[in-house]
């Protein structure tokens, strides 16, 4: 494994977004929708670094029948969200690759609630990948096109508790066959 942004980098990060997010919301309450599963170690530090009100609530995202590289098609699953209408909400996933997931869950969440405001915040922008026309609005990093894991991202549903963001050697893949 190699590492690519480590513990600490990760660490200071996370508090700085925390912060500007408590600025930019200050005097009003945030609903945090966390995509599952990939966003649940990013949700949990962050979350911590945030000094607003604040409810938590899920969202669940897969592709089916993609490749290590390419998505599949995708589904989503809206049975464990709360109710978010006249909410500010964030919607939190571990990394922004074509950005297809997160836009479609946009659209989802603006036809089927009526959130006061809608933004997104991710660990990881792989900005070279992008394929929608819009950008996550709080990036902890923008990394180039290397497949990762670590730090709630995962290759074959392993690696996620990984303190750190690392690209992992063959042998690593291979051993989470
Ligand atoms: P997107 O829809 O292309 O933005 O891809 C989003 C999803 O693909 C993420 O939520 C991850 O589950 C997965 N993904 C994309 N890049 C990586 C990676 O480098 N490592 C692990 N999972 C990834
Ligand atoms: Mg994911």
């Amino acid at each position: 494994m190699q590492v690519l942004i480590t513990e600490q980098q990760i660490h200071d990060r996370v508090r700085e977004l925390g912060q500007q997010i408590s600025e930019d919301y200050a005097g009003r309450s945030l609903t945090v929708v966390g995509v599952l599963t990939g966003s649940l170690v990013l949700l949990a530090d962050l979350i911590r670094a945030i000094s607003l009100p604040l409810r938590v609530s899920f969202v669940s995202a897969s592709s089916y029948g993609g490749t290590r590289t390419t998505a599949g098609e995708l589904s989503t699953d809206r049975s464990l969200l709360a109710d978010l209408s006249g909410r500010d909400v964030l919607l939190i996933d571990d990394i922004f690759d074509t950005g297809r997931t997160i836009s479609r869950l946009l659209s989802e969440l603006q036809a089927t609630q009526q959130p006061a405001s809608l933004k997104t915040a991710v660990l990881l922008w792989k900005t070279e990948r992008t394929e929608v026309p819009f950008q996550p609005d709080y990036v902890g990093f923008q990394i180039p096109d290397h497949f990762v894991v670590g730090y709630g991202l995962d290759y074959n549903e392993q690696y996620r508790q990984l303190p750190y963001i690392g690209i992992p050697d063959p042998e690593d893949l291979a051993r989470a066959m």
